[in-house]
């Protein structure tokens, strides 16, 4: 698994190659595979491969979507809030293990942010993606995760981005010595 979490870098760039169905199905078993709180399994799927969907995905905020444009395949993560209270953390985990299984498939991944964020001044994106998929208000969505074969392989995460600070042992600012 370290390997797969030392080499999974976003990806923002992708070949114009369609993800296989069988790869897409790969996918969405591992996002209902992933832990939920109590079990309650809040999240629900929209698998989004059509040109003219994606690039309105692509414009559902001003900054850090327009990747979609030109990704084969996004999933859109939801969530059910009259299910969970915390939705948002169980739609976080799916997200990761469907970008967790991407890379172990060999395709590349990156999460678009969509909840708190917004289209423009009046309206959120949750609510422009509400509009233009014919999402049930009961739902309100975490991300989009864009999918596809890398364009560019970026190196692996190293070890100097592994900060040791940040952890203590026992009491907080108790130096874990990892030797
Ligand atoms: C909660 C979360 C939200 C993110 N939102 C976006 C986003 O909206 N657009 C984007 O391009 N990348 C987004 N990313 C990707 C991060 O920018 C990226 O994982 C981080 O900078 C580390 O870089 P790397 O994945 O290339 O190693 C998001 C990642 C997470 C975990």
């Amino acid at each position: 698994m370290l390997d797969i979490f030392y080499n999974q870098r976003s990806t923002r760039k992708f070949l114009s190659q369609k993800v296989e169905d069988q790869k897409v199905i790969k996918l969405l078993t591992a996002a209902m595979l992933a832990p939920s709180s109590k079990g309650l399994r809040p999240w629900e799927f929209i698998v989004v491969d059509n040109t003219e969907l994606l690039e309105k995905l692509a414009t559902s905020k001003p900054h850090g979507a327009s990747l979609l444009r030109h990704a084969p395949l996004a999933i859109i993560i939801t969530g059910d809030k009259s299910r969970s209270d915390v939705w948002v953390e169980d739609c976080s985990v799916a997200s990761l293990y469907i970008q967790l299984e991407a890379e172990a498939l060999g395709l590349g991944s990156c999460w678009v942010q969509i909840n708190r964020r917004f289209y423009d001044d009046d309206i959120t994106s949750n609510e422009y993606i509400h509009q233009q998929f014919n999402i049930p208000d009961r739902l309100e969505v975490l991300s989009v995760i864009g999918i596809g074969y890398k364009a560019v392989e970026r190196p692996p995460m190293s070890d100097h981005e592994i900060i040791w600070n940040k952890v203590s042992v026992n009491k907080f600012g108790d130096v874990f010595d990892k030797q």
